[in-house]
């Protein structure tokens, strides 16, 4: 452990997916900056973490670009560099263009829409810098539209988002990656879910993409539960 070690910023890290992948790079020898909106959960994973010198805690609601610039600020002054950031804070909404209500809406399309295509502006210069890596969240639902559900063309622009990206980045040095996750159990749902994924699953498939060489962008990874319906 030293203080070049890379530097890995997640959006959503006090949960599920960007938890899990925390934990996954830190044991690889990323320093962490984890973002998100509940400050005392961040800051229990910061410690588990290591701490300040390890990981650092940013509250930060991704739909707000002066959270977005401070928490890179803060970053920066940190750790000095961003090798890897990863945006994946998201929500979801019951299916069905009569359910959940319009402010719900709002939220879920500016946290899951705007606030990835923010975490893109907000952190393009550093990875430039360090010819770094771009992982963003999406979805099987990124891919295949499901019935009345806004979320699944939330997450449809969070699939051209990427490609969008990794064109605009092209012969920066920096490698974009799409991870698309069927049905994983996390607080996404109100309820446990079975036959799902595991958090540590996603979080190994992002593991993957960021450890091929240089030369290699696997731009997306489709991982569902063996045998998910649709
Ligand atoms: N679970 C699944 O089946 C599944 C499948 C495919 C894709 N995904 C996607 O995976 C990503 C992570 O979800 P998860 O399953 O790990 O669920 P989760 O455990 O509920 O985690 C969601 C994370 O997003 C953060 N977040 C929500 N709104 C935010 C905002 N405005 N600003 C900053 N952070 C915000 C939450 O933290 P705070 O509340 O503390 O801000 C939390 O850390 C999401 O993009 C989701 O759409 C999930």
């Amino acid at each position: 452990m030293s203080d070049s070690d890379p530097a890995f910023l997640i959006t959503g890290a006090s949960s599920g997916i960007g938890a899990a992948t925390a934990r996954h790079a830190a044991d690889a020898g990323y320093r962490l900056v984890l973002a998100a909106r509940s400050v005392d959960r961040l800051g229990k994973l910061a410690d588990e973490l290591g701490g300040d010198q390890r990981a650092l805690a940013v509250p930060c609601d991704v739909t707000q670009w002066d959270q977005q610039t401070a928490m890179v600020q803060t970053a920066l002054e940190h750790f000095g560099r961003l090798d890897v950031v990863f945006a994946n804070a998201g929500f979801g909404a019951p299916r069905g263009f009569l359910n959940s209500d319009p402010e719900h809406w709002r939220s879920m399309v500016l946290t899951n829409v705007y606030g990835a295509a923010l975490t893109i502006r907000a952190t393009f210069e550093a990875l430039k810098e360090t010819r770094g890596h771009l992982l963003l969240t999406g979805s099987v639902a990124g891919r295949r539209a499901l019935p009345g559900s806004l979320y699944s063309a939330t997450k449809w622009a969070v699939t051209a988002m990427g490609e969008a990206a990794r064109q605009d980045l092209n012969g920066t040095g920096v490698r974009v990656t799409l991870i698309e996750p069927g049905m994983v159990d996390t607080p996404f749902f109100d309820n446990p879910v079975s036959n799902a994924l595991e958090p540590d699953d996603v979080a190994r498939a992002v593991m993957y993409a960021i450890a091929q060489p240089a030369h290699v962008d696997v731009n997306e990874i489709l991982i569902r539960p063996t045998a998910q319906e649709g």
